[in-house]
Protein backbone atom coordinates (compact mmCIF):
# COMPACT_ATOMS: atom_id res chain seq x y z
CA UNK A 1 0.00 0.00 0.00
CA UNK A 2 1.23 3.42 -1.12
CA UNK A 3 1.04 6.27 1.57
CA UNK A 4 0.76 9.02 -0.86
CA UNK A 5 -1.24 7.26 -4.54
CA UNK A 6 -4.27 9.98 -3.93
CA UNK A 7 -2.43 12.75 -6.66
CA UNK A 8 -1.11 9.71 -9.20
CA UNK A 9 -3.22 8.54 -12.47
CA UNK A 10 -0.52 5.97 -12.98
CA UNK A 11 1.06 3.30 -11.22
CA UNK A 12 4.94 3.38 -10.35
CA UNK A 13 7.57 1.45 -13.13
CA UNK A 14 8.50 -1.94 -11.26
CA UNK A 15 12.29 -0.92 -11.27
CA UNK A 16 11.41 2.62 -9.89
CA UNK A 17 9.72 0.72 -7.06
CA UNK A 18 12.41 -1.14 -6.20
CA UNK A 19 14.83 1.41 -6.33
CA UNK A 20 12.44 3.73 -3.78
CA UNK A 21 11.85 0.57 -1.73
CA UNK A 22 14.22 0.71 1.86
CA UNK A 23 12.20 -1.72 3.28
CA UNK A 24 15.19 -4.21 2.84
CA UNK A 25 17.26 -1.96 4.93
CA UNK A 26 14.73 0.07 7.80
CA UNK A 27 12.89 -2.76 8.92
CA UNK A 28 14.79 -3.23 11.43
CA UNK A 29 13.21 0.13 12.70
CA UNK A 30 10.20 -1.55 13.18
CA UNK A 31 9.91 -1.36 17.45
CA UNK A 32 11.10 1.97 16.84
CA UNK A 33 8.83 3.14 14.32
CA UNK A 34 6.09 1.42 16.42
CA UNK A 35 7.40 2.98 20.05
CA UNK A 36 7.24 6.18 18.21
CA UNK A 37 4.13 6.33 16.91
CA UNK A 38 2.82 5.08 20.27
CA UNK A 39 3.80 8.11 21.75
CA UNK A 40 2.25 10.61 19.08
CA UNK A 41 -0.61 8.96 18.90
CA UNK A 42 -1.34 9.30 22.82
CA UNK A 43 -0.37 12.81 22.26
CA UNK A 44 -2.58 13.71 19.42
CA UNK A 45 -5.34 12.16 22.07
CA UNK A 46 -4.47 13.93 24.51
CA UNK A 47 -4.42 17.47 22.66
CA UNK A 48 -7.89 16.08 21.26
CA UNK A 49 -6.33 16.58 18.09
CA UNK A 50 -8.67 13.02 17.23
CA UNK A 51 -11.10 11.25 19.66
CA UNK A 52 -9.40 9.82 22.54
CA UNK A 53 -11.83 6.72 21.38
CA UNK A 54 -9.65 6.59 18.31
CA UNK A 55 -6.39 6.52 19.83
CA UNK A 56 -7.12 4.11 22.43
CA UNK A 57 -7.65 1.93 19.73
CA UNK A 58 -5.05 3.18 17.33
CA UNK A 59 -2.54 2.13 20.64
CA UNK A 60 -4.22 -0.82 20.79
CA UNK A 61 -4.32 -1.57 17.36
CA UNK A 62 0.01 -0.98 17.12
CA UNK A 63 0.64 -2.94 20.50
CA UNK A 64 -0.80 -5.48 18.38
CA UNK A 65 1.05 -5.16 15.49
CA UNK A 66 4.65 -4.98 17.85
CA UNK A 67 3.53 -8.10 19.78
CA UNK A 68 3.02 -9.92 16.74
CA UNK A 69 6.31 -9.15 14.84
CA UNK A 70 8.15 -9.62 18.17
CA UNK A 71 7.46 -13.52 18.36
CA UNK A 72 7.11 -14.06 14.55
CA UNK A 73 3.46 -14.52 14.15
CA UNK A 74 3.58 -12.14 11.39
CA UNK A 75 6.58 -10.67 8.90
CA UNK A 76 7.67 -7.55 7.60
CA UNK A 77 6.00 -7.26 4.38
CA UNK A 78 9.38 -7.11 1.71
CA UNK A 79 7.08 -5.41 -0.64
CA UNK A 80 6.39 -2.57 1.34
CA UNK A 81 7.86 1.06 0.40
CA UNK A 82 9.55 1.43 3.98
CA UNK A 83 8.73 0.70 7.81
CA UNK A 84 6.33 3.19 8.07
CA UNK A 85 3.92 2.60 4.88
CA UNK A 86 4.01 -1.10 6.58
CA UNK A 87 3.39 -0.31 10.21
CA UNK A 88 0.97 2.50 9.14
CA UNK A 89 -0.80 0.07 6.36
CA UNK A 90 -0.84 -3.25 8.78
CA UNK A 91 -2.63 -1.33 11.63
CA UNK A 92 -5.39 0.23 8.99
CA UNK A 93 -5.72 -3.40 8.15
CA UNK A 94 -6.04 -4.35 11.61
CA UNK A 95 -8.56 -2.00 13.17
CA UNK A 96 -10.18 0.00 10.18
CA UNK A 97 -10.35 3.33 9.24
CA UNK A 98 -9.59 4.71 12.50
CA UNK A 99 -5.87 3.91 11.25
CA UNK A 100 -6.04 6.42 9.14
CA UNK A 101 -5.73 9.32 11.70
CA UNK A 102 -2.33 7.72 13.27
CA UNK A 103 -0.36 10.00 10.63
CA UNK A 104 -2.16 13.55 11.54
CA UNK A 105 0.49 16.15 12.08
CA UNK A 106 3.63 14.48 11.08
CA UNK A 107 5.42 13.61 8.20
CA UNK A 108 7.91 10.57 6.97
CA UNK A 109 10.75 12.75 7.11
CA UNK A 110 10.57 13.69 11.13
CA UNK A 111 9.17 10.13 11.46
CA UNK A 112 12.02 8.44 10.27
CA UNK A 113 14.87 10.94 12.11
CA UNK A 114 13.07 10.19 15.26
CA UNK A 115 13.20 6.28 14.78
CA UNK A 116 17.13 6.67 13.66
CA UNK A 117 17.20 8.38 16.98
CA UNK A 118 15.67 5.93 19.33
CA UNK A 119 17.32 3.13 18.05
CA UNK A 120 20.79 5.10 17.81
CA UNK A 121 20.73 5.66 21.95
CA UNK A 122 20.14 2.18 22.14
CA UNK A 123 23.11 0.98 19.67
CA UNK A 124 25.49 4.07 21.15
CA UNK A 125 24.64 1.99 24.69
CA UNK A 126 25.66 -1.04 23.49
CA UNK A 127 28.83 -0.05 21.66
CA UNK A 128 29.85 1.74 25.00
CA UNK A 129 29.28 -1.93 26.61
CA UNK A 130 31.36 -3.49 24.15
CA UNK A 131 33.86 -1.10 24.29
CA UNK A 132 34.20 -1.48 28.51
CA UNK A 133 34.28 -5.32 27.95
CA UNK A 134 37.42 -4.79 25.66
CA UNK A 135 38.51 -2.62 28.32
CA UNK A 136 37.98 -4.85 31.28
CA UNK A 137 40.42 -7.60 29.53
CA UNK A 138 43.12 -4.67 28.89
CA UNK A 139 42.57 -4.13 32.79
CA UNK A 140 43.22 -8.00 33.28
CA UNK A 141 46.03 -8.16 31.18
CA UNK A 142 47.67 -5.35 32.50
CA UNK A 143 47.32 -6.53 36.26
CA UNK A 144 49.02 -9.66 34.98
CA UNK A 145 51.88 -8.22 33.26
CA UNK A 146 53.15 -5.09 35.45
CA UNK A 147 56.40 -6.80 35.32
CA UNK A 148 56.43 -8.41 32.13
CA UNK A 149 59.07 -6.62 30.40
CA UNK A 150 59.26 -5.33 26.67
CA UNK A 151 60.90 -3.85 24.64
CA UNK A 152 59.21 -0.16 23.20
CA UNK A 153 59.80 0.64 19.72
CA UNK A 154 59.80 4.40 17.99
CA UNK A 155 59.98 3.79 14.13
CA UNK A 156 59.80 0.01 14.67
CA UNK A 157 63.11 0.05 16.40
CA UNK A 158 63.86 -0.72 19.64
CA UNK A 159 63.84 2.40 21.68
CA UNK A 160 63.69 1.87 25.56
CA UNK A 161 62.27 -0.78 27.70
CA UNK A 162 58.74 -0.45 29.07
CA UNK A 163 56.56 -3.15 30.49
CA UNK A 164 53.47 -5.16 28.61
CA UNK A 165 51.23 -3.64 31.30
CA UNK A 166 52.58 0.09 30.04
CA UNK A 167 52.09 -1.09 26.54
CA UNK A 168 48.15 -1.93 26.97
CA UNK A 169 47.39 0.64 28.86
CA UNK A 170 47.58 2.81 26.15
CA UNK A 171 44.82 1.04 24.44
CA UNK A 172 43.37 1.39 27.64
CA UNK A 173 43.50 5.16 27.40
CA UNK A 174 42.46 5.11 23.53
CA UNK A 175 39.26 3.39 23.98
CA UNK A 176 38.53 5.94 26.90
CA UNK A 177 38.75 8.33 24.49
CA UNK A 178 36.25 6.29 22.00
CA UNK A 179 33.76 6.10 25.10
CA UNK A 180 34.20 9.49 25.44
CA UNK A 181 33.09 10.56 21.87
CA UNK A 182 30.20 7.90 21.62
CA UNK A 183 29.05 9.68 24.90
CA UNK A 184 29.31 12.98 23.32
CA UNK A 185 27.81 11.46 20.07
CA UNK A 186 24.99 10.53 22.61
CA UNK A 187 24.14 13.85 23.80
CA UNK A 188 23.38 15.46 20.57
CA UNK A 189 21.22 12.48 19.83
CA UNK A 190 19.28 12.77 22.47
CA UNK A 191 16.94 15.50 21.15
CA UNK A 192 13.02 14.15 19.80
CA UNK A 193 12.63 15.50 16.16
CA UNK A 194 8.88 14.40 15.71
CA UNK A 195 6.39 17.22 15.42
CA UNK A 196 8.96 19.01 12.57
CA UNK A 197 6.47 17.66 10.07
CA UNK A 198 7.84 17.64 6.42
CA UNK A 199 9.34 20.59 7.38
CA UNK A 200 7.55 23.65 8.98
CA UNK A 201 5.84 21.59 11.84
CA UNK A 202 2.24 21.78 11.63
CA UNK A 203 -1.06 23.81 12.34
CA UNK A 204 -2.55 21.41 15.10
CA UNK A 205 -1.67 21.65 18.63
CA UNK A 206 0.61 19.40 19.28
CA UNK A 207 2.90 18.63 22.26
CA UNK A 208 6.35 18.16 21.26
CA UNK A 209 7.72 18.26 24.80
CA UNK A 210 5.11 15.46 25.77
CA UNK A 211 6.55 13.11 22.88
CA UNK A 212 10.02 13.33 23.86
CA UNK A 213 9.14 12.98 27.92
CA UNK A 214 7.13 9.54 26.77
CA UNK A 215 10.06 8.40 24.30
CA UNK A 216 12.48 9.38 26.92
CA UNK A 217 14.48 12.01 25.47
CA UNK A 218 15.95 15.41 26.94
CA UNK A 219 15.39 17.77 24.97
CA UNK A 220 13.55 18.07 21.28
CA UNK A 221 15.13 19.73 18.40
CA UNK A 222 14.65 23.37 17.83
CA UNK A 223 14.09 24.66 13.94
CA UNK A 224 12.25 22.32 12.18
CA UNK A 225 14.12 22.43 8.58
CA UNK A 226 17.36 21.56 10.71
CA UNK A 227 15.23 18.40 12.31
CA UNK A 228 14.16 16.74 9.28
CA UNK A 229 17.57 17.33 7.50
CA UNK A 230 20.11 16.73 10.36
CA UNK A 231 22.10 13.45 10.03
CA UNK A 232 25.08 15.23 12.22
CA UNK A 233 24.84 12.19 14.88
CA UNK A 234 24.65 9.58 12.23
CA UNK A 235 28.02 11.57 10.98
CA UNK A 236 29.42 11.76 14.41
CA UNK A 237 28.49 8.39 15.07
CA UNK A 238 30.32 6.67 11.80
CA UNK A 239 33.05 8.90 12.81
CA UNK A 240 33.51 8.26 16.97
CA UNK A 241 33.41 4.04 14.83
CA UNK A 242 35.95 4.89 12.22
CA UNK A 243 38.42 5.84 15.21
CA UNK A 244 37.24 2.90 17.21
CA UNK A 245 38.52 0.49 14.12
CA UNK A 246 41.68 2.89 13.78
CA UNK A 247 42.38 1.85 17.20
CA UNK A 248 41.62 -2.15 17.26
CA UNK A 249 43.48 -1.81 13.86
CA UNK A 250 46.65 -0.58 15.06
CA UNK A 251 46.36 -3.41 17.94
CA UNK A 252 45.89 -5.99 15.46
CA UNK A 253 49.01 -5.09 13.53
CA UNK A 254 50.60 -5.66 16.55
CA UNK A 255 49.27 -9.01 17.48
CA UNK A 256 49.96 -9.92 13.39
CA UNK A 257 53.72 -9.00 14.45
CA UNK A 258 53.58 -10.15 17.94
CA UNK A 259 53.09 -13.90 16.10
CA UNK A 260 54.99 -13.97 13.79
CA UNK A 261 58.18 -16.29 13.94
CA UNK A 262 60.04 -13.05 14.22
CA UNK A 263 59.03 -11.84 17.12
CA UNK A 264 56.74 -14.69 18.59
CA UNK A 265 55.95 -12.61 21.98
CA UNK A 266 52.69 -14.39 21.90
CA UNK A 267 50.78 -17.06 20.75
CA UNK A 268 46.95 -16.55 20.09
CA UNK A 269 44.59 -19.46 21.45
CA UNK A 270 43.43 -22.20 18.84
CA UNK A 271 39.62 -20.29 18.79
CA UNK A 272 41.07 -17.37 17.42
CA UNK A 273 43.76 -18.32 15.15
CA UNK A 274 42.57 -20.31 11.65
CA UNK A 275 44.56 -22.75 9.15
CA UNK A 276 46.11 -23.04 6.08
CA UNK A 277 44.80 -25.94 3.30
CA UNK A 278 47.89 -26.20 1.86
CA UNK A 279 50.79 -25.22 4.65
CA UNK A 280 50.20 -28.08 7.76
CA UNK A 281 52.00 -25.98 10.21
CA UNK A 282 49.91 -22.79 9.72
CA UNK A 283 48.63 -21.30 12.33
CA UNK A 284 47.04 -17.81 11.17
CA UNK A 285 45.92 -14.42 13.12
CA UNK A 286 42.85 -14.05 11.23
CA UNK A 287 40.89 -11.97 13.69
CA UNK A 288 43.28 -9.55 13.91
CA UNK A 289 43.56 -9.47 9.67
CA UNK A 290 39.67 -9.18 9.48
CA UNK A 291 39.44 -6.60 12.19
CA UNK A 292 42.62 -4.54 10.44
CA UNK A 293 40.33 -4.93 7.20
CA UNK A 294 37.10 -3.96 7.88
CA UNK A 295 38.63 -0.91 9.37
CA UNK A 296 38.23 0.08 5.75
CA UNK A 297 34.91 -0.70 5.54
CA UNK A 298 33.57 1.28 8.50
CA UNK A 299 35.36 4.27 6.79
CA UNK A 300 33.54 3.43 3.93
CA UNK A 301 30.63 4.20 5.52
CA UNK A 302 31.17 7.37 7.13
CA UNK A 303 32.74 8.42 3.57
CA UNK A 304 29.15 7.49 2.29
CA UNK A 305 27.09 10.04 5.01
CA UNK A 306 30.06 12.66 4.34
CA UNK A 307 29.61 12.67 0.59
CA UNK A 308 25.41 12.12 0.39
CA UNK A 309 25.01 15.20 2.92
CA UNK A 310 27.52 17.54 1.62
CA UNK A 311 25.14 18.68 -1.43
CA UNK A 312 21.94 18.63 -0.50
CA UNK A 313 19.64 21.82 0.34
CA UNK A 314 17.37 22.17 2.86
CA UNK A 315 15.32 20.67 4.03
CA UNK A 316 14.64 16.48 3.51
CA UNK A 317 15.94 14.99 0.47
CA UNK A 318 15.83 11.47 -0.70
CA UNK A 319 19.35 11.04 -0.83
CA UNK A 320 19.27 10.83 2.76
CA UNK A 321 17.50 7.32 2.58
CA UNK A 322 20.86 6.15 2.15
CA UNK A 323 22.15 7.48 5.30
CA UNK A 324 20.78 3.82 7.13
CA UNK A 325 22.64 1.25 5.13
CA UNK A 326 25.92 2.66 6.11
CA UNK A 327 25.00 3.21 10.00
CA UNK A 328 23.33 -0.54 10.15
CA UNK A 329 26.84 -1.73 8.64
CA UNK A 330 29.00 0.11 10.70
CA UNK A 331 27.26 -0.36 13.80
CA UNK A 332 27.28 -4.47 12.80
CA UNK A 333 30.58 -4.38 11.89
CA UNK A 334 31.95 -2.77 14.79
CA UNK A 335 30.01 -4.60 17.07
CA UNK A 336 31.66 -8.03 15.83
CA UNK A 337 34.76 -6.73 15.72
CA UNK A 338 34.92 -5.59 19.28
CA UNK A 339 33.71 -8.85 20.29
CA UNK A 340 36.27 -11.04 18.78
CA UNK A 341 39.10 -8.77 19.56
CA UNK A 342 38.24 -8.71 23.55
CA UNK A 343 37.76 -12.88 23.09
CA UNK A 344 40.93 -13.07 21.37
CA UNK A 345 42.89 -10.84 23.34
CA UNK A 346 41.68 -12.33 26.82
CA UNK A 347 42.88 -16.04 25.45
CA UNK A 348 46.19 -15.47 23.81
CA UNK A 349 49.30 -17.02 25.10
CA UNK A 350 52.04 -14.61 26.50
CA UNK A 351 55.49 -15.30 25.94
CA UNK A 352 57.09 -13.44 29.03
CA UNK A 353 61.05 -14.59 28.86
CA UNK A 354 61.02 -14.01 24.97
CA UNK A 355 59.40 -10.42 25.40
CA UNK A 356 62.45 -9.73 28.12
CA UNK A 357 65.15 -11.14 25.70
CA UNK A 358 63.57 -8.67 23.15
CA UNK A 359 64.15 -5.78 25.65
CA UNK A 360 67.71 -7.01 26.45
CA UNK A 361 68.73 -6.70 22.28
CA UNK A 362 68.92 -3.55 20.56
CA UNK A 363 70.67 -1.26 23.33
CA UNK A 364 67.61 -0.07 25.25
CA UNK A 365 69.40 1.16 28.22
CA UNK A 366 71.52 3.56 25.91
CA UNK A 367 69.59 6.40 26.93
CA UNK A 368 69.40 5.04 30.49
CA UNK A 369 73.83 5.40 30.37
CA UNK A 370 73.47 9.20 28.75
CA UNK A 371 71.23 9.40 32.29
CA UNK A 372 73.93 7.91 34.24
CA UNK A 373 76.51 10.47 32.92
CA UNK A 374 74.33 13.28 33.28
CA UNK A 375 73.34 12.26 37.27
CA UNK A 376 76.96 12.89 37.56
CA UNK A 377 77.66 16.46 36.32
CA UNK A 378 77.79 15.86 32.00
CA UNK A 379 75.55 17.75 29.98
CA UNK A 380 72.81 15.60 28.67
CA UNK A 381 74.19 16.20 24.92
CA UNK A 382 77.92 15.47 25.62
CA UNK A 383 76.91 12.04 27.54
CA UNK A 384 74.76 11.12 23.98
CA UNK A 385 77.66 11.40 22.28
CA UNK A 386 79.75 9.42 24.23
CA UNK A 387 77.30 6.53 24.97
CA UNK A 388 76.88 6.88 21.00
CA UNK A 389 80.66 5.74 20.68
CA UNK A 390 80.20 3.19 23.34
CA UNK A 391 77.05 1.57 21.20
CA UNK A 392 79.50 1.42 17.81
CA UNK A 393 82.04 -0.30 19.98
CA UNK A 394 79.55 -2.68 21.24
CA UNK A 395 78.34 -3.40 17.69
CA UNK A 396 81.92 -3.84 16.72
CA UNK A 397 82.59 -6.54 19.48
CA UNK A 398 78.93 -7.86 19.51
CA UNK A 399 78.27 -7.37 23.05
CA UNK A 400 75.35 -5.23 24.82
CA UNK A 401 75.99 -1.93 27.25
CA UNK A 402 75.91 -4.43 30.46
CA UNK A 403 78.23 -6.57 29.14
CA UNK A 404 81.38 -4.35 29.17
CA UNK A 405 83.74 -4.47 31.74
CA UNK A 406 84.42 -1.66 34.08
CA UNK A 407 87.73 -0.43 32.45
CA UNK A 408 86.29 -0.69 28.65
CA UNK A 409 83.05 1.84 30.05
CA UNK A 410 86.11 4.20 31.85
CA UNK A 411 87.67 4.20 28.18
CA UNK A 412 84.92 6.26 26.95
CA UNK A 413 84.01 8.02 30.26
CA UNK A 414 85.98 8.61 34.22
CA UNK A 415 83.19 8.68 35.70
CA UNK A 416 81.87 5.52 35.32
CA UNK A 417 81.71 3.31 38.19
CA UNK A 418 80.26 -0.09 39.48
CA UNK A 419 76.78 1.31 40.13
CA UNK A 420 76.61 1.83 36.26
CA UNK A 421 75.31 -2.09 35.70
CA UNK A 422 72.35 -1.31 38.57
CA UNK A 423 71.39 1.92 36.99
CA UNK A 424 70.85 0.00 33.14
CA UNK A 425 69.52 -2.74 34.54
CA UNK A 426 66.29 -3.32 32.47
CA UNK A 427 64.23 -3.55 35.36
CA UNK A 428 65.57 -0.27 37.16
CA UNK A 429 65.34 1.12 33.55
CA UNK A 430 61.63 0.83 34.16
CA UNK A 431 60.76 1.34 37.81
CA UNK A 432 62.86 4.28 37.36
CA UNK A 433 60.85 5.90 35.33
CA UNK A 434 57.96 6.86 38.00
CA UNK A 435 56.29 10.61 36.13
CA UNK A 436 52.90 10.21 35.75
CA UNK A 437 51.83 8.12 32.53
CA UNK A 438 55.52 5.77 32.83
CA UNK A 439 56.39 2.08 33.01
CA UNK A 440 57.14 1.63 36.41
CA UNK A 441 55.26 -0.39 38.96
CA UNK A 442 54.40 2.89 40.91
CA UNK A 443 53.01 4.59 37.48
CA UNK A 444 51.41 1.88 36.11
CA UNK A 445 49.60 1.29 39.29
CA UNK A 446 47.95 4.29 39.09
CA UNK A 447 46.74 4.07 35.21
CA UNK A 448 45.43 0.86 36.41
CA UNK A 449 43.16 2.08 39.28
CA UNK A 450 42.09 5.02 36.73
CA UNK A 451 41.19 2.43 34.66
CA UNK A 452 39.45 0.30 37.03
CA UNK A 453 37.43 3.74 38.86
CA UNK A 454 36.26 4.92 34.69
CA UNK A 455 35.20 1.28 33.93
CA UNK A 456 33.30 1.30 37.42
CA UNK A 457 30.92 4.95 36.81
CA UNK A 458 30.29 3.88 32.91
CA UNK A 459 28.90 0.51 33.91
CA UNK A 460 27.08 2.20 36.42
CA UNK A 461 25.50 4.53 33.99
CA UNK A 462 24.71 2.04 31.69
N1 LIG B 1 12.33 5.79 3.65
C1 LIG B 1 12.56 7.19 3.84
C2 LIG B 1 13.97 7.40 4.42
O1 LIG B 1 14.52 6.49 4.88
C3 LIG B 1 11.57 7.76 4.78
C4 LIG B 1 11.26 9.19 4.56
C5 LIG B 1 10.57 9.35 3.29
N2 LIG B 1 10.06 10.66 3.13
C6 LIG B 1 9.59 11.08 1.94
N3 LIG B 1 9.10 12.22 1.89
N4 LIG B 1 9.65 10.31 0.90
O2 LIG B 1 14.51 8.49 4.37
Amino acid sequence: MKLWGGRFKKGTDTLVNDFNSSINVDSRLYKEDIEGSLAHVKMLGKQEIIPNKSSKKIEDGLNEILKRLDNGVIEVDPTSEDIHSFVEGTLTYYIGACGKMLHTGRSRNDQVTLDLRLYLKKALDNIVSCVIELEEVIHKKASENMETIMPGYTHMQKAQPITLAHHLLAYGEMLRRDIGRLQDTYKRTDQMPLGSGALATSTYPIDREFVAKELEFSDVTWNSLDSVSDRDYVIETLSALSIIMMHLSRFSEEIILWCTNEFNFIELDDGYSTGSSIMPQKKNPDVAELVRGKTGRVYGDLITLLTVMKGIPLAYNKDMQEDKEALFDALDTVTLSLKTFTGMLDTMKIKKEVMRKGAAGGFTNATDVADYLVKHGIAFRNAHEIVGEIVIYCINKNKAIDELSLNELKSFSPIFEEDIYNSIDLLTCVEERQVIGGPSTKSVKIQLDRLAKFIKEIKGGL
